[in-house]
């Protein structure tokens, strides 16, 4: 690609051109993509409201991006390589042709089942290429699509759902997740029990396991997709989309209860996505690559879907865990398919690392040319375990920093370009101006200081509103600190000017790589019966990068401690769904309590730490004594 940067000099050259004249740099990428009109003018924009338009006036669909402008040069070359959850199931192969015409006549089925453009569209789905499908033809068709990750419960569907007022919603009978079969539909059932909204339900055959089918309402994909066939509805023309259309909602937790519905629009978010996956990974022409997280959530949607193709790559998917069968199973699928770029998660590294080098050995990953980290920040032993074994020291490691709101990777190496520094995200991609702030949004200059990250400039790929509630992204993001975007993460910048983001400085968790706001578990926890309060914080976990731990007020009751911990997850389960059970549930008679009313929750993340000496002043608590009962109780 043109816009490609090849050694550290134009780096540093390109970065200070977006920096003093950012639309003429974004213009000149953005030139690169295919449109049906150009724009009038790059960027309007003001952090107050917020107020973002990028490439205002043009018209594209970014499908066209992604699919028919590589049909001439590489229609038949792979798009998408899909290898199943058990290795002894054939993988499968789309070519770009391929996926175009599975694409066109998915949106067809759409058409035919009532999709329109606007109408919001939800996909709860196993990782197989039809999900992909599903995405690039809600797009084609200029419907948004919201995919909820099929680890979600019902009840959190079904919130998911009712703030967007999706009319359709795309699911499977089931899932192969490792040696579990998931219960898709009958999930979905669940949760349309509280949904009006939904007129459609498409069902994909997967595991085929029994599942309800209403009539009038449920149909399944394949015979909708024999109709189309039958009538010859084989093209589908792409919608005319305005730059700043919707293309997707995808929800995300913050510190308050309920998960904000992130809005991404077209224009700038397909040439973020496309930029930042062609310079991060330096990818070449034929090459495989494999990103190992799911399009549920948003690398799925920026680096296995969207980035990749819209740069007409060869994307890898793959339906399974990688210690199922067993931990060697992310570098049988390097071998097999001669993977040359592998971009997984630190939380999959370090359990992998666990498992033992002896999973790796023999198996053959000569091909691997870069290697990337992305989600939460990988610490120097993951690291050094990742490029030693997986790298054998000759494949660089991007250590990717981003969030569901930024669209696309931020912070980063460039590979075989940024000069390397282990658990450092380096240096900000060009067209992104971070700063340090101390909590005054004073800004921190200089080089060996730490503070809390914001951007101050508009990027195209960043979040444009929160679904239905634009004053919620106001308050989230652009009001803490004024004019600035601010992250919600720490942040170090070394002597040199590398960055190294060092976590949430709010109430967000992040449990191998996925976020999860305390206040959203707290609240599941307390709809539990006999719960009369609780207090969430993150604790440091050897795999997962963060757990969670609970402190629990009950009423008097018969139940044995342990079984009320487990009822207590189940309860969690039901409303959230498994990935935000606690790892650890600690009963107390109280919670540390200013005087106004307050949790102290420094106090109570050091004593989940284990840091049980140094907590500090504690004074100010209504009940000091408090603070030494938490503390003989600790688990
Ligand atoms: C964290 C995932 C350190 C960070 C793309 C951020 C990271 C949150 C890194 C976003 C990294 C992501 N180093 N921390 N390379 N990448 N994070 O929205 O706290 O699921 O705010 O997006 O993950 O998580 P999200």
């Amino acid at each position: 690609m043109d816009f490609q940067i090849k050694s550290i000099e134009q780096y540093h050259n390109v970065y200070k051109h977006s920096v003093e004249q950012p639309e003429e740099f974004w213009a000149d990428i953005a030139s690169q993509f295919l449109w049906k009109k150009k724009w009038n003018k790059v960027l309007n924009w003001n952090f107050k409201e917020p107020y973002i338009k990028w490439f205002d006036g043009a018209t594209l669909n970014i499908t066209e991006n992604c699919l028919d402008r590589h049909l001439a040069e590489r229609g038949d070359q792979p798009a998408i390589i899909w290898e199943p959850n058990d290795p002894n199931e054939h993988h499968r192969i789309l070519t770009y042709k391929q996926l175009h015409h599975q694409v066109s006549m998915f949106a067809n089925v759409l058409k035919h089942n009532g999709v329109k453009r606007g109408d919001r569209i939800c996909i709860y789905m196993p990782m197989v290429p039809e999900l992909a499908i599903a995405v690039l033809a809600c797009a084609r068709l200029g419907a948004i699509h919201s995919v909820v990750f099929g680890g979600f419960s019902a009840q959190s569907i079904a919130d998911r759902i009712k703030d967007a007022k999706c009319s359709h919603v795309i699911t499977a009978d089931g899932a192969y997740r490792g040696n579990k079969d998931i219960p898709l539909k009958s999930v979905i059932d669940d949760a349309l029990m509280q949904c009006d909204s939904v007129k459609k339900v498409i069902v994909l055959t997967r595991n085929r396991m029994p599942v309800s089918m209403i009539k009038g309402r449920d149909v399944w994909w394949e015979d909708e997709m024999k109709k189309m066939e039958t009538l010859h509805e084989y093209d589908c023309p792409a919608e005319e989309m305005n730059a700043e259309d919707e293309l997707f909602i995808l929800y995300t937790s913050g510190s308050t209860g309920k998960p904000k519905g992130v809005v991404h629009t077209c224009a700038g978010y397909m040439v973020y996505a496309g930029y930042t996956f062609s310079n991060v990974f330096q990818y070449k022409p034929r090459e495989i690559y494999f990103c190992t997280a799911d399009i549920g959530w948003i690398t799925g949607h920026s680096y296995i879907v969207y980035g990749p193709l819209s740069q007409g790559a060869t994307t890898l998917m793959f339906e399974g865990v990688p210690t199922y069968p067993d931990a060697g199973r992310l570098w049988e699928i390097v071998e097999k398919f001669k993977v040359n770029i592998l971009y997984t998660a630190p939380t999959a590294i370090r359990s992998l690392m666990q498992s033992g080098v002896e999973f790796v050995n023999g198996k053959n990953l000569d091909s691997l040319r870069v290697l990337g980290s992305v989600g939460e920040p990988i610490n120097e032993e993951a690291w050094h375990w990742f490029n030693e074994n997986i790298g054998k020291k000759r494949c660089p490691i991007v250590d990717t920093w981003w969030q569901t709101e930024t669209g696309g990777i931020m912070i980063s190496p460039i590979a075989n370009v940024t000069p390397l520094k282990p658990a450092h995200a380096t240096f900000p991609l060009p067209g992104i101006q971070p700063i340090l702030v101390d909590e005054n949004g004073v800004e921190i200059k200089g080089n060996g200081v730490n503070g809390n990250l914001c951007i101050k400039f508009p990027w195209p790929g960043m979040i444009r509103t929160t679904y239905g509630d634009h004053e919620r992204c106001r308050t989230n993001y652009f009001a803490t600190y004024e004019n600035l975007y601010f992250t919600g993460d720490g942040c170090l910048r070394d002597e040199d000017g590398n960055y190294r983001i060092t976590g949430r400085v709010d109430d967000v968790i992040n449990v191998s790589g996925h976020r999860i706001g305390t206040a959203e578990v707290e609240n599941a926890i307390n709809a539990h019966t006999g719960v009369i309060e609780s207090a969430v914080v993150g604790y440091p976990h050897d795999i997962k990068g963060q757990g969670i731990y609970a402190f629990v007020i009950c009423e008097e009751d018969t139940h044995e401690e342990d079984l009320r911990r487990k009822d207590i997850g189940m309860t969690v389960a039901r409303i959230i769904g498994a990935i935000a059970k606690p790892d650890k549930i600690q009963f107390v008679k109280g919670l540390p309590k200013t005087r106004s009313g307050k949790i102290m929750r420094r106090i109570l993340r050091k004593i989940a730490e284990g840091e049980v000496e140094n907590l500090g002043d504690i004074s100010t608590l209504l009940d000091p004594t408090i603070v030494e009962d938490i503390k003989n109780g600790r688990i």
